[in-house]
């Protein structure tokens, strides 16, 4: 590792230690910490997560760290804190924020991630660090060194929206848990998580966004080949609000317990905005799962999709068969 990078992991881990250090045990972290425990977060959570705060400061990072001889170039690249154009002044990244610290697969702490406290207008709810030398986003999944002991015990991960949601999750006793950092999966997250797990469950926010999101991450991962289930949410909430609202027990049997194949994930997706009384909206559904059902590799699974089809639609299933071999012949 070059010199360059070690520094800059250790001006990380001196400063999550400060932060978290700042959370826990002074009156200037006491609102914070009063936020995080009115949200739910527990002490233990926010111990096994170093969980931390940046000072409302322009320059309390710059000093802290300068004043341990780390250079301001060094600082600057580390993403830690920025130059003013107008006369080559430092001034911190991040601000009277929750701290999240982003770990390495072996535990070097190279980024982090701040919550703003407050509402959120001008400024980015999640401020991340940078992309930087020792930090790239696309292939960092939160998490992801704590979670790999149960992820290869069980050869299972769960794919979450956000920190929080990984940090409610661990708390009700699911410790598989990872997260992206606010980007759609890349393909180097699909690959680490090849080579790590079998399958996946995929659990994001039961808004629009999340269901789109789901949909997205499901297909790219699946055509990896991992085996996918889809675990949703009701009422728009998203896994960290779920388990606050109704607890870890209906969490680990209503919504991870009642996770669905990528296939019926697929179906609930096409019904979405139809009014299946409408015809026309009913025709157009068939047809769609029709086309899904012709993707399927496996002749037993595309009989069953059929039979349930011809079942709720109480159509002829002998019709149904006859049309998803039409489909399937035209797209081949
Ligand atoms: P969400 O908006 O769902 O946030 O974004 P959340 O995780 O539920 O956050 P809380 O509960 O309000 O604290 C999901 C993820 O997208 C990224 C973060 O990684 C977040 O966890 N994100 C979101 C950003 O990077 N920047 C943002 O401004 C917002
Ligand atoms: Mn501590
Ligand atoms: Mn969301
Ligand atoms: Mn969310
Ligand atoms: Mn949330």
């Amino acid at each position: 590792i070059p010199n360059d990078f070690r520094l800059m992991m250790e001006a990380h881990e001196l400063l999550r230690k400060f932060y978290h250090h700042l959370l826990v045990n002074t009156k200037d972290g006491q609102h914070a910490l009063e936020y995080l425990l009115d949200r739910g977060f527990t002490l233990k959570s926010i111990e096994k997560f170093q969980i931390g705060y940046a000072l409302n400061s322009w320059d309390f990072v710059y000093k802290f760290l300068t004043k341990r001889n780390f250079q301001p170039d060094l600082l600057e690249k580390s993403g830690l804190v920025i130059k003013r154009e107008r006369d080559g002044s430092f001034f911190d990244r991040f601000r009277d924020r929750i701290m999240f610290p982003i770990f390495d697969h072996k535990g070097n702490t190279i980024a982090f991630s701040g919550r703003s406290l407050g509402a959120v207008d001008n400024e980015p709810k999640y401020l991340n660090s940078p992309e930087t030398a020792i930090f790239n986003k696309s292939k960092i999944l939160y998490n992801f060194h704590l979670a790999r002991p149960s992820m290869k015990k069980l050869s299972q991960l769960i794919l979450f929206e956000g920190f929080a949601d990984v940090i409610a999750a661990d708390k009700s006793g699911i410790e598989n848990g990872v997260a992206t950092m606010g980007t759609s999966l890349t393909d180097d997250h699909v690959s680490i998580i090849r080579r790590n797990v079998e399958s996946v469950t995929i659990c994001y926010d039961g808004d629009n966004a999340g269901i789109e999101a789901a949909y997205r991450a499901a297909t790219t991962l699946a055509s990896s080949g991992s085996s996918v289930r889809v675990a949703m949410i009701p009422d728009r909430l998203d896994p960290d609000d779920y388990i606050k609202k109704y607890g870890p027990e209906k969490f680990q049997n209503e919504v991870i317990g009642a996770s669905v194949t990528f296939m019926t994930f697929k179906l609930q997706y096409l019904r979405r905005g139809k009014d299946l009384q409408n015809e026309g909206d009913r025709l157009q559904y068939i047809e769609n799962v029709l086309k899904e059902i012709s993707s399927l590799e496996k002749v037993v699974e595309r009989d069953h999709y059929l039979r349930q089809l011809a079942n709720e639609f109480s159509l002829s299933l002998e019709a149904l068969q006859q049309q998803q071999k039409q489909i399937y012949f035209a797209n081949k």
